[in-house]
């Protein structure tokens, strides 16, 4: 028996289409601007505390790597894990713009299911939140353990949530370059616009990139740091210049460093203070790299967005109040 595409009864997919027929697909439905520097809030605090402070439909990106109840470190210890996340999910979920997005990196626990996981995650999104599950990205690498049990695990998954399915995303900005070889070819392929084909490839949600050895140059100490590869990829598809990101589980601030680059204002925590030290080496190896680390810093999130909406600086706040 013949096996059928049934692509086009998926309803992400029909929904995309009807978004597309009423003109409602145009990314740039926003205000992008080109700040001159980002704005940055690094807070040592618990990320249920520092959500609470952040105003409804005021961040345009959220990009977290949360603990997983793995027991490798202290803070990654939970009695329940679901219970702890869900706080966590719903006040994002109240952050988030109507344009925003929301990324979840995570694994899958084969052996020990009591622990929490990318799959708990996605199966209490579906139940009780409004969140869309848009894609799950699996990020491949070559370099791992090595597994003598089982077969040694090369994939990660990562899922993009967003709020509503007027998301931005600006898939222009990270298409991946096709070899002339491989132009020529698809600009012959009738069912290609040869615009987009001219621009580069879609990068697709199976992503090759490696993940970063103990003696990664880019390795500033964290245990479960993040690729700058990776996290540039959402940062330039899911936000825009001057836009809002978020990472409470900030880790290193591998976030915040991508958007010092990448010219959007980024709000960070983490409950550790070696966190701060972490996010001063990334700025080292910025400068080492010859980029640009000019950026304002806060000391909290109320003036984080003051200083962005340019309500007041800094004197005049403290002079109105006097
Ligand atoms: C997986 S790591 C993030 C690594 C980061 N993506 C990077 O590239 O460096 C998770 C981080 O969450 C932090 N963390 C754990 N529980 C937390 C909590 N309740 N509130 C805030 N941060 C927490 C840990 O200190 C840890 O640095």
């Amino acid at each position: 028996m013949a096996i059928h595409n049934k692509s086009h009864h998926n309803h992400a997919l029909m929904s995309i289409n009807k978004l597309r027929k009423d003109n409602k697909f145009e990314i740039n439905n926003v205000t992008s601007s080109d700040i001159e520097k980002s704005t940055i809030c690094l807070n040592i605090m618990d990320c249920c505390d520092f959500l609470k402070d952040i105003p409804d439909n005021s961040v345009q990106l959220i990009c977290i790597d949360p603990p997983y109840n793995l027991e490798l470190e202290a803070w990654d210890v939970y009695d329940n894990y679901i219970e702890w996340a869900a706080k966590w999910l719903n006040e994002a979920y109240r952050v988030l713009s109507n344009t925003g997005s929301m990324v979840i990196f995570g694994g899958i626990q084969f052996r020990d299911v009591k622990s929490g996981d990318i799959i708990d995650i996605i199966q209490y999104v579906r139940n009780h939140t409004k969140f869309k599950l848009i894609n799950t990205i699996i990020w491949y690498y070559k370099n791992g353990m090595s597994a003598h049990r089982y077969f040694a695990n090369r994939h990660e998954e990562v899922i993009w949530l967003a709020k509503t399915n007027d998301y931005y995303f600006d898939l222009d900005s990270v298409r991946v370059p096709y070899s002339e070889e491989q132009l020529q070819l698809a600009l012959r392929d009738k069912r290609l616009n040869p615009e987009n084909t001219r621009k580069g490839k879609n990068p697709t949600n199976v992503w090759e990139i490696g993940r970063l050895n103990g003696n990664s140059k880019e390795r500033v100490g964290h245990p479960t740091q993040k690729p700058v590869e990776i996290i540039e990829r959402f940062v330039k598809a899911l936000s825009y210049k001057g836009s809002v990101v978020l990472d409470f589980f900030a880790g290193s601030g591998t976030v915040g460093r991508v958007c010092i680059n990448e010219k959007r204002h980024c709000l960070m925590c983490d409950s550790s203070f070696t966190s701060i030290d972490y996010f001063n080496k990334h700025i080292k190896l910025m400068k080492d790299l010859k980029q640009n680390t000019a950026y304002n810093s806060t000391k909290n999130s109320e003036e984080f967005f003051e200083q962005i909406n340019g309500r007041l600086d800094k004197n005049e706040r403290y002079a109105a109040v006097g």
